[in-house]
């Protein structure tokens, strides 16, 4: 099992959508995975059709203990959703000390066994609950576009990856990753060469494509897959579960 974290303290890079769209790839390639919602905004369940948000989700396990399996939806075939959950912006506010943070990472640990991929999407608002996905990944992902404010954002996210490095038992493997790329854009050119240059060892090969069938599927609930199979962007997402995929 494997858990993919997906952050970047600048909004609207993607996370969400990555994480919906990889996680329908995973499961399309035969993969068992299973999705968290960590953002209280709860958008993922969206991405997914499920566009009354669930009151119950993550929430519970991070603040109550209550295990994933009596709060997970099955999404897709092959595919787990666990939606944010009312409560989730509570988590951090009272405080709750270096013991919480290890919550998720053991219920994922000892819960998600069958599971080939875990993803979490976190909100971009960081704190505790990004301290939480960090302490559980085994893999960062970081999603970075033309704009420069998201790259700013990606050594934000390198730099607490660092703070953390010392009290995390795992190795985790870090990953930039070029989204909303326009091919014939210069904006788009300049920043994968900015990324190639400084962080030749972190970025991934795969790039996802401005696309709007990608936001055209995501405001009807539908995945990439299931609104544009044959799209460039569709495409893509294979691409990055080959790469990912051991
Ligand atoms: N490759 C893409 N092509 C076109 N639109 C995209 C692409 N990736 C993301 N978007 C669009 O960008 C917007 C922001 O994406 P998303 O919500 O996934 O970002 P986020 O990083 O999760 O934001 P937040 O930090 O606010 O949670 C959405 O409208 C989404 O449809
Ligand atoms: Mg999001």
């Amino acid at each position: 099992m494997q858990r993919i974290a997906l952050i970047n303290p600048y909004p609207g890079v993607g996370k969400t959508t990555i994480a919906a769209s990889l996680g329908h790839a995973f499961a399309l390639a035969g993969r068992r995975v299973t999705v968290i919602d960590l953002d209280p905004g709860g958008m993922l369940a969206a991405a997914y059709g499920i566009f009354r948000a669930p009151t119950k989700g993550v929430d519970r396990v991070l603040l109550n203990g209550t295990p994933l399996a009596s709060i997970g939806i099955g999404a897709r075939d092959l595919l787990t959703l666990i939606p944010a959950g009312a409560g989730l912006q509570q988590v951090g506010e009272s405080g709750e000390g270096a013991a919480q943070l290890q919550v998720l990472k053991q219920a994922t640990e000892t819960q998600c066994t069958n599971q080939a991929f875990v993803i979490f999407d976190c909100p971009s608002t960081g704190g505790q609950l990004v301290a939480n996905a960090i302490f559980a990944a085994d893999m960062i992902m970081i999603p970075v576009t033309a704009d420069p404010a998201s790259l700013n954002g990606a050594l934000k996210a390198l730099l607490s990856l660092k703070r953390f490095e010392p009290y995390l038992k795992q190795k985790i493997t870090t990953y930039l990753l070029s989204n909303r790329v326009v091919p014939r854009s210069v904006a788009s050119k300049l920043m994968r060469e900015k990324l190639a240059k400084h962080f030749p060892e972190l970025l991934l090969k795969t790039q996802l494509p401005e696309s709007v069938a990608i936001i055209e599927s995501g405001s009807i609930g539908r995945t990439i897959f299931e609104y544009r199979a044959t799209s460039p962007a569709a495409k893509a997402f294979r691409q990055l579960v080959d790469e990912l995929m051991p």
